[in-house]
């Protein structure tokens, strides 16, 4: 007679495979949702014409010349008027390069 307990042994190993398996196609897809915007870091550029313009125009930006450390001065005012404007880390991309286009002129 066929051994019973080896066709147990083959389905408790089939089962464990689909589980496994199952359980891949689940991680996997979690890890296609994560790059989903979320991670996307904006230039200085794009931080400086996007915040920047909220409460006056760009040419605030352009109508004087500044040296670096006015240029920390001038952003770190702004941020004491709207302190979530910007995260650590974007301030200093902003700053780096406002004081960029600065040395350009
Ligand atoms: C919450 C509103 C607000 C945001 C956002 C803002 N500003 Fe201003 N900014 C002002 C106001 C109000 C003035 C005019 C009064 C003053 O100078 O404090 C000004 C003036 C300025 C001036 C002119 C200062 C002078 O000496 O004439 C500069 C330069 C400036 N902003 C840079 C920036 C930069 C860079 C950013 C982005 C990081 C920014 N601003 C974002 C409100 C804002």
């Amino acid at each position: 007679m066929l051994k019973k307990n080896n066709l147990w042994v083959l389905l408790l190993l089939l089962l464990t495979a689909v589980i496994f398996v199952g359980c891949s196609i689940i991680e996997g897809t979690n890890d296609n949702k994560k790059p989903l915007g979320q991670e996307t870091k904006l230039t200085g550029q794009q931080l400086v014409e996007s915040r920047c313009s909220q409460c006056h125009t760009l040419d605030r930006l352009t109508s004087k010349e500044r040296d670096n450390s006015e240029w920390r001065k001038q952003a770190e005012r702004m941020l004491d008027k709207s302190p979530d404007l910007l995260t650590e880390e974007e301030y200093e991309l902003v700053v780096s390069y406002l004081q960029e286009q600065n040395s350009k002129q």
